[in-house]
């Protein structure tokens, strides 16, 4: 077992003040669904409500880092050298239809590397938090990856493209390669709170395109911290600049690239 450091109990801290108001706006979601009207527009309110939290109480901690969120964007701070990368909810759509499957997703890059962590799930109540060179965890227990290393023991979570997002016909491609040769293919539907699965040693690997930095800064650490490999989807070091990442165990992980490639 690990103490978090201040650094960490003050990024655990937001995220768990946050939850509250994001649980009790999930507890709504499901009695306007029925509605006409739908649940959409409570939903979008409910995301910019719980990032302008985290973002006043990560600024209040820490005056002066530049802030990153996916609601409000780039709010340049005097200190350059640290940057809060921030996904209020992630998981919207599961959110929305009322499934109890999304996060609240915290990191804090120094000098362009992210070096602290938090993905939350509120619902289970599953804390991953990881901080560089010193582990990742699940509340207070420490995380390692899976230990498979054959694919047709593997399960694999992934992200589908949908209406107007992705690459859809290089994901069906990637999806017949990767398919055909392992135990299964998951999509969840929070592609943060998916990593932190691979951490945790529920899914073996995940890969997915096409997403944003929010998305992935926080999982990309739990990963590594609890023992995996993580690249771009060509095996490369460039996962946010181009948005697309492959985490896995590292026995599975050039196996995984390999059934990418095998697409392309
Ligand atoms: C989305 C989720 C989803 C992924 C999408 C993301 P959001 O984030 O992570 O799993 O497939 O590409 O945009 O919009 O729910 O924060
Ligand atoms: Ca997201
Ligand atoms: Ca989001």
């Amino acid at each position: 077992m690990s103490t978090p450091s201040a650094l960490v109990k003050v990024m655990t801290d937001a995220a768990r003040k946050a939850a509250r108001g994001l649980t009790r706006d999930f507890g709504e979601v499901s009695e306007l669904q029925v509605s006409k009207k739908g649940a959409a527009d409570f939903v979008s309110a409910a995301d910019l409500k719980a990032e302008e939290f985290l973002f006043q109480e990560l600024t209040k901690a820490r005056p002066g880092y530049t802030f990153l969120g996916e609601e409000r964007g780039l709010v340049e701070g005097t200190d350059k050298t640290h940057r809060w990368i921030v996904d209020p909810l992630d998981g919207t759509t599961n959110f929305l239809h009322a499934i109890p499957y999304f996060a609240i997703n915290i990191a804090l890059e120094r000098d362009g590397q992210v070096v602290a962590a938090v993905t939350y799930n509120p619902v289970t109540h599953d804390l991953f938090w990881a901080e560089r060179g010193r582990g990742a965890f699940m509340n207070d227990r420490r995380l390692r990856v899976s230990a498979r290393t054959r694919l047709d023991e593997a399960v694999f979570g992934t992200g589908i493209p949908f209406l107007g997002h992705g690459q859809h016909a290089r994901f069906l491609k990637e999806l017949h390669q990767v398919s055909q040769r392992v135990a299964g293919v998951r999509r969840f539907g929070a592609a943060a709170l998916d990593l932190a699965w691979v951490a945790a040693g529920r899914l073996d690997g995940f890969w997915e395109r096409d997403l944003s930095a929010w998305d992935m800064a926080a999982g990309m650490l739990i990963v590594t911290e609890a023992g995996g490999r993580v690249t771009d989807a060509e095996g490369g070091d460039d996962i946010l600049a181009k948005g697309s990442i492959c985490a896995a165990n590292p026995d599975l992980h050039p196996l995984l690239l390999q059934r990418l490639k095998a697409a392309s």
